[in-house]
């Protein structure tokens, strides 16, 4: 049995193989109507989410399966004082797999230690989004047709934007990426990602401005300051409107540009950009349920 926790504990061939699946489904949807049949998803959400949870579930129902669980901690019995662990030990004698979302970093993991059935992480606090990195990857693969040899800008907060996290762990794993990590110094991201970038001799520069830096970029990633981890809202406040992408900002860009964001936006990206051919947003949106096809088929099956 495997889960998924963290991006990199599937290899390079693994997450292809996944990506592949995906691309197959979203061609041929049909062909796997009744693929999970009789297989049952449970989403344990202890935090707030639209995409992901109901990518989840739409994903299982596309596949012939039954979706249950909960969409926040306060309507399950943690709100009686019942630890992560009986929670996953119960929800595994109801259901097959499990994706889960916690505002606690490493949950999933601790979950996964007890769990009879696949766990996967849903987003762990500020630290990892694993299915969202393979939505993205996805997204990347289709609209470059590679995940290799291109500069990737991520922008926003890189502190505690999880998705940035994973997707830098992801496309680390690739021939000739660098990384342009654009921030305000109170948001750059860890230091241990600096760290392991620095010990794989991976190029990145840090920089606080996107204007100097658009002209270069292959793909543009907007991250949402991510209030909910704040400790002092005077310093969200002061922060959370330091980036907002704009057409006019947008003219140096070059024209493959593709400019993402996992969502949900708050102000990082006017509207006036949706309409740009370069935004992929919703594609990424779209993206995310297959992938999710995929992977819950694969570790169901596949890894099973
Ligand atoms: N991208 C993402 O995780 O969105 P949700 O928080 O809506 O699930």
């Amino acid at each position: 049995m495997r889960h998924l926790i963290d991006i990199t504990d599937f290899t390079v061939d693994e997450i292809t193989a996944v990506l592949d699946l995906a691309d197959k489904m979203i061609a041929n949807p049909a062909d796997y109507r009744d693929a999970l049949k009789g297989r049952i998803l449970a989403t344990l959400f202890f935090e707030p989410s639209t995409r992901t949870r109901l990518s989840f579930e739409s994903a299982m129902l596309s596949l012939g399966g039954s979706v249950l669980g909960f969409s926040s901690a306060d309507s399950s019995s943690t709100a009686k004082g019942e630890s992560l662990t009986d929670t996953i030990r119960t929800v595994g004698c109801y259901s097959d797999i499990i994706a889960m979302r916690h505002p606690k970093e490493g949950a999933p993991m601790a979950g996964s230690f007890k769990s009879t059935v696949p766990i996967i992480n849903a987003g762990d606090g500020g630290h990892n989004h694993p299915t969202q990195t393979l939505t993205d990857l996805m997204t990347i693969r289709r609209e470059k047709g590679r995940l290799d040899k291109m500069v990737v800008g991520l922008c926003g907060d890189l502190k505690f934007g999880r998705t940035v996290h994973s997707l830098i762990g992801a496309m680390s794993r690739y021939e000739g990426v660098s990384f342009v990590l654009i921030s305000p110094p109170e948001l750059k991201v860890p230091a241990y990602i600096t760290r392991e970038l620095n010990d794989k001799g991976i190029p990145f520069t840090e920089v606080e401005t996107m204007e100097e830096v658009m002209p270069q970029l292959d793909v543009l990633y907007m991250t949402r300051v991510q209030k909910e981890r704040f400790f002092n809202e005077a310093d969200y406040i002061r922060l959370k409107d330091t980036y907002i992408l704009d057409p006019e900002k947008l003219r140096t860009a070059k024209a493959d540009l593709s400019i993402m964001h996992p969502l949900p936006r708050v102000n990082e990206i006017s509207v006036k950009v949706d309409d740009d051919p370069r935004a992929v947003y919703f594609t990424q949106v779209r993206n995310g349920r297959f992938v999710r096809m995929a992977l819950i088929k694969t570790l169901l099956e596949d890894m099973a």
